[in-house]
């Protein structure tokens, strides 16, 4: 009898395993595009779906994810799937003239793997790196949703994914060029943006924000004021011991997600703690930089952000609370300068 109601327990769990394990299907292209990072300053862009980041691809655990990415550019690219294990699909792993060519222009390509493992993951190109993800865009939030999430995940009230990188304004206006170490990176943007052309992130007071943080391209020291950190997934993984901390000093290609309480109401700066880091071009007082607003609290007449015409999904915050799937954001659109469609905000501020 035992073994019986066992069997059948196991039976019903088998079944909503698979039942839970979706076919999620997906396009990308990769797009010639201009993006302005900061005021007076645009770079040339190999964008995801026309934006940077590229779209964020949000998936549960043990979900096939199927993309088939269309180069409609004029040089080769390729995806690599960053932190997925590609278990029995290596084959889908993104690296050009070891696990496939690179995908030439005109070109399509489609990427077959297992959300195999769970967290903050990212997808980046794997051609010519040192120009293609640190200075052309070529990188986007690739997250899997645990099937059963911690009990410390189940009091987030509001998630933020933050990505930090540079730019070089040398080479920004010819692909091809750009990525030898003797080259100075100038700009600075958190999801593709410096200060003040990025957003501010509201919170309310007793919200639980779980902040995902990329770097992946630069070295980043993200530095909250008024609050701790709890240090909790490194790379997507559990720390089996979360931590306190008030700076976080990443590597390229480090993802670290933490939670802060929100109990301290205020209007508080958020930055890159590596200082040239707050500078596009020598100016201060830009680039990685973000504030956190509390909700009700009355902000002075100087404060840059007082009447910002607020996106309220810039750190991706609602596309999270959405069913899984791929999420554009039309705050991260580059632009086509053929079509001599003016940046947005261009003459801003000087
Ligand atoms: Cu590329
Ligand atoms: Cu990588
Ligand atoms: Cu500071």
């Amino acid at each position: 009898m035992i073994k019986h109601s066992t069997s059948l327990l196991l039976a019903a769990c088998l079944l909503a395993g698979n039942a839970l394990a979706e076919l999620r299907q997906f396009e990308m292209t990769i797009d010639e595009l201009d993006l302005e990072v900061a005021p007076g300053f645009t770079t040339k862009v190999w964008a995801f779906n026309g934006q940077v980041p590229g779209p964020l691809l949000h998936v549960q655990e043990g979900d096939e994810v199927e993309v088939t990415v269309h180069n409609l550019t004029s040089l080769n690219h390729s995806i690599h799937w960053h932190g997925v294990y590609q278990t029995k699909s290596w084959r889908s792993d993104g690296v050009p003239d070891v696990t496939q060519l690179g995908i030439e222009p005109g070109d399509s390509y489609t990427y077959r793997f297992v959300a195999d493992r769970v967290g903050s993951l990212w997808y980046h190109c794997h051609v010519n790196v040192s120009e293609h993800v640190d200075l052309r865009g070529m990188w986007g939030p690739l997250v899997v949703r645990p099937k059963k999430p911690s009990a410390l995940e189940k009091r987030v009230t509001k998630e933020a994914i933050l990505m930090f990188s540079g730019w070089n304004s040398e080479v920004a206006s010819e692909y091809g060029t750009g990525g030898h170490p003797a080259e100075v990176v100038d700009y600075f943007s958190i999801n593709g943006k410096s200060f003040p052309l990025n957003q501010p992130l509201r919170v309310k007071e007793g919200d639980v924000v779980r902040l995902r943080i990329y770097a992946p391209s630069i070295p980043v020291a993200f530095h909250p004021h008024g609050h701790d950190m709890l240090v909790t997934h490194k790379d997507g993984l559990p720390l089996p011991a979360p931590y306190g901390a008030d700076v976080l000093a990443m590597s390229p290609g480090e993802r670290y997600d933490v939670i802060i309480e929100m109990n301290n109401p205020g209007i508080w700066m958020t930055h890159d703690h590596i200082e040239h880091h707050v500078t596009n071009a020598g100016k201060h007082h830009t680039g990685s930089m973000l504030v956190i607003e509390y909700e009700g609290i009355e902000a002075d007449d100087f404060y840059h952000w007082k009447h910002i015409d607020y996106k309220p999904d810039f750190y991706m915050s609602e596309s999270l609370a959405k069913p899984f799937g791929l999420h554009s954001n039309e705050a991260f659109n580059a632009f086509d300068p053929a079509l001599e469609r003016r940046p947005q905000r261009a003459a801003h501020d000087h």
